[in-house]
């Protein structure tokens, strides 16, 4: 059974700027969290940061995909993945600063992912990595900003691979 949130909130575009989102997502992080896109908004939690702005508050800044084919580290056990949500909005908001293609990054997230560990994404959809990735949805939370603005959606999904496959 997948839950649902539904939160009524204004739109900011860092969006954990927004109290009621980053108390949201706070609450959904578990472990040691990989905040790819992680903006300006330091969060209640123990988070590695990348973020390519370098206005941003961020222990890294390199494009997330190559963040993801290089890490080394101690896999994760929740990935944030906040991106821009679509290309007018990064050349609108975020200095031109454009997100690695969105496919790549799914194959790869994975792989900086313990098992059993969450993909929480914001954009536009519900499913964002899939079964075929072995990710399940666990939770959505709809944000909902108002008017003739676009709600703000966010999937909750578990990494759950065939061990040993
Ligand atoms: C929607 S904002 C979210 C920021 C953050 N989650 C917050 O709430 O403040 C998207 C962020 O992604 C960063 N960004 C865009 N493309 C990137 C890329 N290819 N690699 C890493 N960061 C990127 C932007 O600089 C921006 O801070």
């Amino acid at each position: 059974m997948t839950g649902f949130d539904f939160i009524k909130c204004p739109l900011h575009r860092y969006t954990f700027s927004v109290r009621s989102i980053r108390e949201w997502v706070e609450k959904e992080c578990e472990g040691k969290v990989l905040n790819l896109f992680a903006g300006r908004t330091k969060l209640a939690l123990d988070e590695v940061r990348n973020d390519l702005d370098d206005e941003a508050t961020a222990d890294y800044r390199m494009d997330a995909l190559a963040f993801l084919r290089t890490w080394k580290g101690e896999k994760f056990d929740t990935i944030l993945l906040d991106p821009p949500y679509a290309f007018r909005k990064s050349m609108e908001l975020y200095k031109g600063i454009l997100c690695s293609p969105f496919r790549q990054l799914k194959d790869e997230a994975g792989k900086a992912l313990k098992p059993g560990g969450k993909a929480i994404t914001f954009g536009y959809h519900s499913v964002v990595m899939g079964i075929n990735r072995h990710f399940f949805l666990e939770k959505v939370g709809l944000f909902s900003h108002g008017g003739a603005i676009h709600d703000t959606i966010a999937s909750v999904e578990r990494y759950l691979p065939v061990i040993g496959n």
